[in-house]
């Protein structure tokens, strides 16, 4: 692995910014694509090389209007904002932020090329960029910013400060490193590299893909595509007018097997994510891999696999938005008619979500869903307190 050092090289290019940047977040304004180079465009890395050609949500949303508007209230279509216009913007007007660990103080200027954050001290006081919002703002909301070092491995850096709308303030991000930095740029924020970057963009966008300092064929958020996989020759059969054919341009149909989990776990993460040993009911961290847990619920595995996410789910809405008796019908299908299925002996009716899916903390402003169905013991990851499932 390259040092980072060559990105303090990068430094003074990113810092002398405005232009730059400009240019990084072309896409944001709409322009087209860069011509093809002339050998072809360079191979993909390839965890987001995707062969399809993607369309894009609005367009599913022309013969699908229902899916859509429901599509626009979820999280899935807010994932990834260019900092010109991200949810909590205006919160960061005149706001400095303190980072107490290191003595630094981040001073902020969201501008109209994007979000730029200075540290008095640092380079000069010059700006640095704050290129991309991760998030829609429903728990929280992380920058990234693509620094190139000249090689083919992409760089970035993870800002050091998130925007945390529990705590309806700013952070430092989860999973940054304490102690000293090693280099000025480490101020600003994690650096990190390859796969691990392009993960992020893979896990926040339809399509998109690192070249240096900006992503080419990006189609931003988690849209029709990224679930519906390969549609867009059925939008295509479609357009012609032909329902017959409906069902041609699907070659795989995930949202009537059990692959459908599958499809989730490629973000929401799967058994592959974690190691076996990591699977026990007391680690807190599986509460965040819903497909995991519940991959180990007696629901899932005894009911021959019936229970998938959207038996749950619209994958459509927003989760947040469903009233919890709704969930609670969900569970009820199976466990009302006794002697077939069992009933629960402490509340057979109502209430069930509190007690066998609670809330979880996972960091002070951030908690999920227990999605390891279960009756549960004082060996489990204590339940968020207070929690009271009143949501109508
Ligand atoms: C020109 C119109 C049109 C466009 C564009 C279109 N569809 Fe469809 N789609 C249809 C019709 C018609 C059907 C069959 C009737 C129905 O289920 O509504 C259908 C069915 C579907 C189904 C249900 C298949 C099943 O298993 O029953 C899915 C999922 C779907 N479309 C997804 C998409 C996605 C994703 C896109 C965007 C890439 C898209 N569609 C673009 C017209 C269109
Ligand atoms: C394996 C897929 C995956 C990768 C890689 C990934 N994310 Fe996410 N991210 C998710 C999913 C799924 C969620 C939804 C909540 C959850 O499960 O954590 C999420 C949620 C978030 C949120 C909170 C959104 C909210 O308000 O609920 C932020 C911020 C975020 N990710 C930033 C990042 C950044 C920055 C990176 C790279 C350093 C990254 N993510 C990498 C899948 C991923
Ligand atoms: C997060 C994954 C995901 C996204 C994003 C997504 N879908 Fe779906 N979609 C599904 C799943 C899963 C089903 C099957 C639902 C079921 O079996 O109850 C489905 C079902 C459908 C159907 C069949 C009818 C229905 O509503 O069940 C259509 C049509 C459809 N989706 C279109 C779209 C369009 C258009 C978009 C984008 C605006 C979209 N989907 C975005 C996962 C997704
Ligand atoms: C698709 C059917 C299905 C759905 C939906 C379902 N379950 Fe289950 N559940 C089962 C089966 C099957 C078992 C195992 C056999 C049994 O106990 O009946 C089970 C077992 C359980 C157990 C006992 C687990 C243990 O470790 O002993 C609990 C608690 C439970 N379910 C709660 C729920 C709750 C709460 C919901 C809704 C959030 C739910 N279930 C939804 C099928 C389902
Ligand atoms: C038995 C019902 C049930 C099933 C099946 C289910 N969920 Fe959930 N899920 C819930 C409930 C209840 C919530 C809490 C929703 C709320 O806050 O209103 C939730 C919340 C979530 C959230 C929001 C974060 C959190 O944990 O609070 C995500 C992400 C999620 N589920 C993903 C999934 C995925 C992926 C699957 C399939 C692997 C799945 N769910 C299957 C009931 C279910
Ligand atoms: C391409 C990656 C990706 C895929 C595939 C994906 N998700 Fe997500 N999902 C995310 C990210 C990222 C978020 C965080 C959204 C935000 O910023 O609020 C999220 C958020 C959610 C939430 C909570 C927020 C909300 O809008 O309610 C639920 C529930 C959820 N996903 C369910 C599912 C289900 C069910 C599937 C499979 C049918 C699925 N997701 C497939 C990436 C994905
Ligand atoms: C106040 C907490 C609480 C609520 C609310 C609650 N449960 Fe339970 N449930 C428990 C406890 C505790 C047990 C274990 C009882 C025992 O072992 O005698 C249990 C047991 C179960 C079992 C296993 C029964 C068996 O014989 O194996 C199932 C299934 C179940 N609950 C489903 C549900 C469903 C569905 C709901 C909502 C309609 C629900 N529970 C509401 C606390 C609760």
């Amino acid at each position: 692995m390259k040092t980072p050092r060559s990105l303090i090289a990068r430094w003074p290019l990113l810092s002398t910014a405005g232009a730059l940047l400009l240019i990084s977040i072309w896409w944001f304004a709409g322009k087209s694509a860069p011509p093809p180079e002339p050998h072809g465009p360079p191979d993909p890395p390839a965890l987001i090389a995707r062969e399809t050609r993607f369309l894009g949500s609005a367009k599913c949303g022309e013969c699908h209007d229902k899916q859509f508007q429901h599509y626009l209230t979820s999280g899935h279509s807010k994932t990834l904002s260019s900092t010109r216009d991200f949810p909590f913007r205006d919160r960061f007007e005149g706001m400095t932020f303190a980072d107490a660990e290191r003595q630094k103080t981040f001073h902020y200027f969201p501008e109209d090329v994007g979000m730029e954050v200075v540290v008095p001290g640092l380079f000069g006081g010059d700006r640095f960029p704050l290129q991309f919002a991760f998030g829609s703002g429903e728990h929280a909301i992380t920058f990234v910013t693509l620094t190139p070092d000249g090689t083919e491995v992409p760089a970035g850096i993870e800002h050091r400060v998130s925007w945390f709308t529990g705590q309806d303030q700013a952070g430092l991000t989860p999973g940054q490193l304490g102690g000293p930095a090693h280099q000025d740029i480490e101020y600003f924020g994690r650096v990190i590299r390859g796969e691990t970057l392009e993960r992020c963009f893979e896990c926040h966008t339809t399509s998109g893909r690192i070249e240096g300092d900006h992503l080419v064929d990006l189609i931003p958020n988690v849209g029709c595509e990224s679930c519906h996989t390969d549609s867009a020759p059925h939008a295509a059969l479609m357009q012609d007018r032909n329902p017959a054919d409906a069902d041609a341009g699907f070659e795989q149909r995930p949202w009537r097997t059990t692959d459908q989990i599958q499809i989730c776990a490629r973000c929401h993460r799967g058994e592959d994510s974690v190691r076996k040993s990591e699977i026990t009911r007391e680690n807190p961290k599986i509460v965040r891999y819903q497909p995991v847990g519940l991959g180990q619920s007696k629901c899932y595995v005894q009911s021959g696999q019936r229970l998938l996410c959207s038996t749950c789910h619209n994958p459509h809405q927003h989760a947040a938005r469903q009233a919890t008796v709704q969930y609670e019908k969900k569970c009820l299908q199976c466990h009302s008619v006794s002697p077939h299925s069992a009933r629960c002996s402490v509340s057979p009716d109502s209430g069930c979500i509190s007690c066998h899916m609670p809330r979880v903390e996972i960091h002070p402003s951030i908690s999920f869903h227990d999605h390891w169905i279960r009756v549960r013991n004082d060996t489990d990851p204590p339940a968020v307190q207070g929690e009271t499932d009143v949501r109508q």
